[in-house]
């Protein structure tokens, strides 16, 4: 099956599909389709660390905390180490911003790219086997190419993302990616070693039965939250939470639904992080026709003040988004 938008076939190499997106852009230079295969690469070698955590006694904590003041595990830290170290030596990449890392990693190189990550999402599904993920976010620098890395590099809103996407580590493995035309998604072969065009211009439905939320926190919930909850199980809505954002968000996409995590009094700003969590699935979700929100207003437009700020997050299927703002109108 040929898709008219992109003349490729299911089938299609990650390789030669990003190649075919390069040769469309004459003026290319080629660098953020090698920083995609950067990505890719690691993804490669975290899924083989992913498949083999239970074998080698990778899974459990290490006992360190990271700076959100959470349990830190060996795949955080070692998925973290992959993927700088793959950003690294491409050399397209000029700043990385981790969940794992305090500070901006300024690689006082050439790169024209900013890269936001999250190297291993759903962290607390690592033990026990169940899917978890990278997500990750890419920003073209601003100021000249050769100076330092400068703060308003870093904090650009979502808007300005030329590439996101995530990696997710279940069932079978897939890279999900948008370059702001339409989404892909490649799954794995670890046979071959080789991403595969699985899902042509992926669209999320319109409408969905699908709610996924931490719903043992409504003591913690505002009244919007839990009367737009009321409302999903008056119309029958099924209720899905893997605790895993990449994959209840994956899920969402391919079948409908709707993800929330909002502000509540434990988390008042919600508990994910714009910078490499929120941005990134924002763009995906509006690639694919859905729609991410705070409740109150577009995700990708909030200009982040600091690179581990948080934010409350809706995203899904355009009109179970939109049915969950009209509670805070
Ligand atoms: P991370 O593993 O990168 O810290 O992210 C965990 C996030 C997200 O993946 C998930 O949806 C959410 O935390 C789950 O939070 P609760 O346990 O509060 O539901
Ligand atoms: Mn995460
Ligand atoms: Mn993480």
């Amino acid at each position: 099956m040929e898709d008219s938008r992109i003349g490729l076939p299911i089938g299609t190499a990650l390789d030669r599909f990003i190649k075919r997106f390069q040769d469309d852009f004459p003026y290319a230079t080629g660098e953020l389709s090698q920083l995609l295969r950067d990505i890719a690469l690691a993804g490669k070698v975290v899924n083989r660390e992913v498949n083999k955590a239970g074998l080698i006694n990778l899974s459990g904590s290490i006992g360190s905390d990271n700076i959100q003041g959470e349990d830190q595990q060996k795949l955080d830290v070692l998925a973290n180490i992959r993927f700088i170290r793959a950003l690294t030596k491409g050399g397209e990449a000029c700043a990385i911003v981790s969940e794992e890392d305090e500070k901006i990693t300024d690689l006082h190189n050439n790169g024209k790219y900013i890269i936001a990550i999250d190297p291993l999402d759903g962290s607390s599904n690592i033990d026990v086997n169940v899917s978890i993920g990278t997500i990750f976010s890419i920003f073209r620098r601003l100021s000249p190419v050769g100076s330092p890395v400068t703060e308003d590099d870093v904090l650009q809103p979502g808007s300005s993302q030329v590439a996101a996407g995530y990696l997710l580590y279940g069932s079978s493995t897939i890279l999900v990616y948008t370059t702001g035309n339409g989404v892909n998604g490649f799954t794995y072969d670890a046979t071959l070693g080789e991403y595969f065009l699985s899902h042509q211009d992926m669209k999320i439905p319109d409408n969905g039965k699908i709610y996924s939320i931490n719903e043992a926190s409504t003591d913690d919930f505002t009244k919007p939250v839990n009367q737009y909850l009321d409302h999903c199980k008056k119309s029958n809505y099924t209720a899905r939470y893997i605790g895993s954002l990449v994959a209840d968000f994956h899920r969402n996409l391919l079948k409908g639904g709707i993800y929330i995590y909002p502000s509540s009094k434990r988390y008042p700003e919600g508990k994910l992080r714009l910078m490499y969590e929120c941005n990134a699935l924002a763009f995906v979700v509006e690639q694919a026709g859905g729609k991410a929100s705070t409740g109150s207003s577009r995700v990708m437009d909030i200009v982040p003040k600091d690179v581990h700020q948080r934010c409350p997050l809706y995203i899904g299927s355009k009109s179970l988004v939109e049915r969950a703002e009209s509670f805070y109108d």
